[in-house]
């Protein structure tokens, strides 16, 4: 007999549509995919939530379907968070060691943890993850943990995951009126991480980039830990818009030419095959040559792209990425991406499609699913061993939903 405590959700409330997926532990300490769930998400623009009403009943679908599937009510859930509003920058905590024969306890690299996230922040935001990328001690630098080593002077740089109060409150509000309770939230781009990096590719420099509806977010990887990570103001959905307005044809129309015909890259683009363009408002049909559609998708594709590129460059990041830039996303899949990312970034692309996970794996044949697998992967990981699996995802320090509180109790 089944027992809600085998099971772990992840909820992945994206600006495109809400996805549930419920994952049944296994013997092995792996997690196999027990049901899933989708559904339209009307509600949420460029990662942030505007209509809660809207939300709450795409998440009551997606979870019902969810469930229905998995044979199992759901109550709890690690949910996403990837809106635009997210600041991420890095940070750094110096402190004395406190035992007078300078053994280094839990409770200085506590400290020092604490030193890296008390830089000024405006009274409207807050830290969503503190990962440690590197402890230094008496100058010796490139520490994952310097737990029982000798030493004065402890340091610590941190990336910070900061995102607005109010935003992530309202995420909490929809996942409770859904009647979920929250247990933790997660940046998605490093779910995403733990479900299509490899090891290696952590090590060596890799740049994940999720492609959504509206908005990309990103995490660089090397030396196995974050380097930087971020959400850009642009996705998949804003290709659409450009092809709706140059074209003058209806979104839903836009988005059918832009999946099944779009390519972003000039230079794939070889037939001078003609494509049939609803007009607004019933109009006659127009025939636009796939060079055109191209030419509008291409410099967004670039710009977006760009975006991403110069955000690392202010960050500090020269390359190269010897692990490559692995791709995801539902947008993602825009004909000409894979090799015009390869060509902005100068290296090797390939698609991220969520890996280690068993059971109906069949279901999650997109990349606009791998968020949802990473929070499974992160959950199993999280309770199995809340120290370990939060160091490893670095999700180690604090996270907000400690603070934030469920509502869940007053609102039903
Ligand atoms: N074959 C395809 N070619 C191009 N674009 C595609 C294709 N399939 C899906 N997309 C685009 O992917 C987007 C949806 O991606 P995804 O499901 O990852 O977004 P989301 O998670 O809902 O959004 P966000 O992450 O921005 O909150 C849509 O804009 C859709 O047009
Ligand atoms: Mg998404």
């Amino acid at each position: 007999m089944a027992r809600v405590e085998d099971y772990v959700v992840g909820i992945d409330v994206g600006s495109s549509k809400v996805v549930v997926l419920i994952g049944k532990r296994d013997e092995r300490g792996g997690v196999e995919v027990a049901g899933r769930g989708q559904a339209p998400n009307r509600g949420t623009r460029r990662g942030n939530i505007v209509n809660i009403e809207a939300t709450v009943e795409a998440l009551k679908l997606a979870s019902e379907e969810a469930e229905v599937m998995a044979g199992v009510e759901i109550s709890r859930a690690y949910v996403g968070v990837a809106g635009a509003d997210l600041r991420n920058v890095n940070s750094r905590g110096m402190i004395s060691v406190a035992r007078r024969d300078r053994e280094i306890t839990r409770a200085d690299i506590q400290r020092a943890l604490e030193a890296a996230q008390s830089a000024a922040l405006p009274s409207d935001r807050e830290i969503l993850h503190a990962i440690p990328q590197e402890f230094v001690v008496d100058e010796q630098g490139g520490i994952a943990d310097p737990l029982g080593m000798l030493g004065s002077r402890v340091e610590v740089m941190v990336h910070l995951v900061t995102g607005q109060v109010a935003r992530t409150k309202t995420l909490l509000t929809c996942i409770n009126r859904a009647g979920i309770e929250v247990a933790e939230m997660v940046f998605e781009p490093l779910a995403t991480a733990d479900a299509v990096l490899t090891p290696d590719e952590r090590d060596l420099g890799v740049l994940l980039v999720d492609v959504g509806a509206g908005t990309t977010g990103y995490a660089l990887f090397s030396d196995g830990e974050v380097q930087h990570s971020g959400v850009a103001p642009v996705g998949a959905s804003h290709f659409t818009n450009d092809l709706a307005m140059v074209l003058r044809t209806p979104y839903a129309e836009a988005e059918r030419i832009k999946v099944k015909e779009g390519c972003c890259l000039l230079s794939m683009v070889q037939d001078e095959e003609g494509i049939s363009v609803p007009a607004v408002a019933g109009g006659a049909p127009r025939v636009v040559a796939r060079r055109e559609i191209c030419e509008i998708l291409q410099p967004r594709a670039e710009e977006m792209l760009s975006l991403l590129r110069e955000d690392l460059a202010k960050a500090g990041w020269e390359g190269p990425l010897r692990g490559g830039v692995v791709l995801t996303g539902g947008g993602a899949q825009l004909d000409g991406l894979l090799e015009l990312c390869g060509q902005i970034f100068n290296s090797s692309v390939r698609y991220g499609l969520p890996h280690g996970l068993g059971g109906l794996v069949d279901v999650l044949g997109s990349p606009g699913w791998a968020t949802a697998a990473g929070l499974l992967r992160y959950a199993v990981a999280a309770e199995a061993n809340p120290q370990r699996a939060r160091r490893r995802a670095g999700f180690s320090v604090r996270n907000m939903v400690g603070s934030l509180r469920n509502v869940f109790s007053d609102l039903l």
